[in-house]
C-alpha cells in the first residue's frame, strides 16, 4: 500500500521530515519546493508506515486504498511526478535547522501589523529566538488569520484546518494580539517605532484589480475580493448586494472573469447545491441567499488557453470530482491535446457527456475569451465577449490578442476574479506598478520590514508565506545584531494603553 497526497499543500513539509524513507518530494531545499502546487509521494518506495499522515496538519495524505473516486486522479499525479523527477537520493531528511543566536542579549520587542498567514509565520520565526521576548500582532479586525479565515473557500474544510497551525503559534510564550486596532488609523507607525525594536508590515493586498472596460461599475458587477468576503462573513462585506434572485438575474447566469484559483472557488460556491455547504464555515446570511439563488449556469472566462490558466491542478481535480455540478470545458480542441496533467484533465472534461435534464447547475470553463464591455443601464444584463488568439512572444510568453469575433452572454452577475492589488501603506514607500512596498529581502530600512502579499504581491499559497517570513526575519535579526538607535530599556512600554483586545 502506498500513500497519496490529495490536495494543495500548506508547504510546511512536516510530512517530509516524518517520512523514514524520504519518498515525499520536492523537499525543502530541492528545486521547485518554493513554488510547488503540492508535494508528491513516490508509490514505488513508500513503505506505507503512515507517519506522514500523523504529521500533516491538514489531512492531505491518505492511503491509496482509501481514495474516493473524486481523489483517484491524485494516484497518477503523485506517480507521474517521479517519472519526471526521480529524486534518487532517499537518505531521510533531518530538517533540524541550526538555531541562530543573536549576539546582543535583548530583550527585543517586535510589532507585526496584520494577523494573516504572513504575520503569524513571522511571529513564529521571531519567537524561536529567546532574545525576542515579545511579539505584538496588531490586527484591524476583531478576528485574526486574514485570508486563511476570510479568503479560503468555506467548502475547503481541510485547508481551513491550517487555522490549527496558526493557533499553535498564538500559544507561544511572548505572543500577544492587539485586535480591532488599525495601524495608520488607531495607532501610527511612529508610535510603534518608538515602542518596538522593529515593525513588520504583513497587511496583505486587500484591493481588487479592475478590468478597465465599460460597464465595470454597474450594479451586479462585483469584485471577487468582495464576494469571497461576503460568503466568508468578513465584517466589511456582510451587506454586499449580490444579484442572485430571478428578479435581479432573469438570465440565471453568472460570469466569472479570470481563470485563477479564486475564480474556481467563486464558481464552485455559486453552483454547488446548498446542501453540500451546510455545516461548512460559510456565512449563514450568504447561505440563505444562495439557497434561493436563481443562477443555473456560471461561465468562467479565461483570456488565454487552458495551458496558461492560473488555477492549479489539485483545484482542477477537486472541481472535476464534484458530483453535484456539471463541469463543462469549452476550448479549441487543438489547445487541449497536451500530455501534461492539466491538459489531460481538461480534455477529459471537454469530452464528458452531460445530460441536459440532470437538474444540476452548469459550470462552464471557457478559454480564449475576454470581456469587452458589461452591458445594461442601471445594472448588468450581460457581457460582450471577444474571442482571443494566442500569440507566443520571442521570450516564450503566450499573450492573448483580441480578434474581431464577438458574442454576447446574458448575465445578471459578473464577478471580477482577476487578482488582488496592494494599497499604499501610510509612512511606507509604494511601487505603483506592482502594488507592493519596495524592499530588499523584506527590509524597507533597518527597523522596518514587510512580509507576505504586501512584500511579494498577491501570489502564492498559505505555506509560501513561511519561507517569505524566514527571509524577512533573517534581515531583521541582522539589524538587531547591528544595534538599535534606542536601547530597549529607554523605550516606553510596548503596550499602547487602552487599545484593542488581546483575545482570539
Ligand atoms: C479568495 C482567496 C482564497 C485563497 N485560498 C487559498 C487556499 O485555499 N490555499 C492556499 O494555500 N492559499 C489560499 N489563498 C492564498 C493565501 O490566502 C495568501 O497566500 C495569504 O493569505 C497571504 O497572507 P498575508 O498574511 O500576506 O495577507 P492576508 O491573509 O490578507 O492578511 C493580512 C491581514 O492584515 C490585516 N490588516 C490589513 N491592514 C491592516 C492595518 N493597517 N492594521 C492592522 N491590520 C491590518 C488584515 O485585516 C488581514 O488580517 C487564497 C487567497 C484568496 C484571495
Ligand atoms: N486553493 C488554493 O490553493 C488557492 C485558492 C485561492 C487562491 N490561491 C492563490 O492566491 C493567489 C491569487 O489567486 P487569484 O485567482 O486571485 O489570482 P491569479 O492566480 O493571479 O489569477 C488571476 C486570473 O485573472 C486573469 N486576468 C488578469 N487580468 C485579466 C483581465 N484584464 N482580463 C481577463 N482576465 C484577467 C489572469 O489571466 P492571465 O494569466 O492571462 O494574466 C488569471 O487567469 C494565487 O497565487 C492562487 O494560487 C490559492
Ligand atoms: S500540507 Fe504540509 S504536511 Fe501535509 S502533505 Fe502538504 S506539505 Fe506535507
Ligand atoms: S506512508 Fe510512510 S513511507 Fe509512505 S510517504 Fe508516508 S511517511 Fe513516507
Amino acid at each position: 500500500m502506498a500513500y497519496v497526497v490529495t490536495q494543495s499543500c500548506c508547504a510546511d513539509a512536516s510530512c517530509v521530515v516524518a517520512c523514514p524513507v524520504n519518498c515525499i518530494h520536492p523537499a525543502p531545499g530541492e528545486p521547485g519546493f518554493a513554488t510547488a502546487e503540492m508535494l508528491y509521494v513516490d508509490p514505488a518506495t513508500c513503505v506505507g508506515c503512515g507517519a506522514c499522515v500523523t504529521a500533516c496538519p491538514v489531512g492531505a495524505i491518505v492511503p491509496d486504498t482509501a481514495l474516493t473516486p473524486a481523489q483517484e486522479p491524485f494516484r497518477a499525479l503523485n506517480a507521474d511526478y517521479f517519472e519526471a523527477f526521480p529524486h534518487r537520493d532517499r537518505a531521510p531528511v533531518a530538517l533540524v535547522p541550526e538555531q541562530r543566536r543573536l549576539r546582543r542579549p535583548g530583550p527585543f520587542r517586535v510589532a507585526v501589523v496584520g494577523s494573516g498567514p504572513a504575520g503569524l509565520h513571522t511571529a513564529d520565526e521571531l519567537l524561536r529566538h529567546p532574545e525576542v521576548t515579545r511579539v505584538d500582532v496588531y490586527e484591524r479586525l476583531d478576528r485574526p488569520h486574514g485570508l486563511a479565515r476570510y479568503g479560503v473557500a468555506p467548502d475547503h474544510g481541510a485547508t481551513r484546518r491550517v487555522s490549527r497551525l496558526l493557533e499553535a503559534i498564538e500559544r507561544e510564550p511572548g505572543f500577544r494580539y492587539v485586535l480591532g486596532v488599525e495601524v495608520g488609523t488607531d495607532v501610527f507607525l511612529e508610535e510603534l517605532r518608538e515602542r518596538y525594536d522593529a515593525v513588520v508590515y504583513a497587511v496583505g493586498a486587500s484591493a481588487d484589480r479592475g478590468l478597465g472596460i465599460p460597464g465595470e461599475h454597474l450594479r451586479g458587477s462585483v469584485a471577487a475580493t468582495d464576494l469571497v468576503g461576503w460568503y466568508n462573513d468578513h465584517p466589511d462585506r456582510r451587506g454586499l448586494d449580490v444579484p442572485l434572485d430571478a428578479g435581479s438575474n432573469p438570465s440565471g447566469r453568472a460570469v466569472v472573469v479570470g481563470a485563477g484559483n479564486v475564480a474556481l472557488d467563486v464558481a464552485r460556491i455559486l453552483t454547488r447545491p446548498t446542501d453540500s455547504l451546510e455545516g461548512s464555515d460559510i456565512a449563514p446570511a450568504a447561505l440563505a441567499r444562495l439557497r434561493d439563488s436563481a443562477v443555473r449556469e456560471v461561465v468562467v472566462l479565461g483570456r488565454r488557453g487552458p495551458a496558461q490558466a492560473a488555477f492549479t491542478v489539485p483545484e482542477l481535480i477537486g472541481l472535476a470530482g464534484l458530483e453535484d455540478v456539471d463541469v463543462v470545458v469549452e476550448a479549441d480542441p487543438e489547445l487541449l491535446c497536451g500530455n501534461d496533467p492539466r491538459s489531460r484533465l481538461l480534455s477529459g472534461l471537454a469530452g464528458r457527456e452531460v445530460s441536459p435534464g440532470s437538474g444540476r447547475r452548469r459550470l462552464v470553463l471557457r478559454f480564449g475569451h475576454s470581456p469587452a464591455a458589461l452591458t445594461g443601464t442601471d445594472r448588468v444584463t450581460g457581457v460582450d465577449v471577444v474571442r482571443n488568439r494566442l500569440v507566443t512572444t520571442p521570450d516564450g510568453t503566450v499573450r492573448a490578442e483580441r480578434t474581431a469575433a464577438a458574442s454576447h452572454l446574458e448575465a445578471g452577475l459578473v464577478v471580477r476574479a482577476v487578482g488582488h492589488r496592494g494599497l499604499p501603506v501610510p509612512g511606507l514607500p509604494y511601487d505603483e506598478a506592482t502594488g507592493t512596498v519596495p524592499h530588499r529581502e523584506g527590509r524597507v530600512e533597518p527597523g522596518l520590514y514587510v512580509v507576505g502579499w504586501v512584500k511579494r504581491g498577491p501570489v502564492g499559497f498559505i505555506g509560501t508565506n513561511k519561507a517569505c517570513a524566514r527571509e524577512t526575519v533573517a534581515g531583521l535579526l541582522d539589524d538587531l545584531d547591528a544595534g538599535p538607535a534606542v536601547s530597549a530599556a529607554s523605550r516606553p512600554s510596548a503596550a499602547l494603553a487602552g487599545l484593542g483586545s488581546t483575545g482570539t
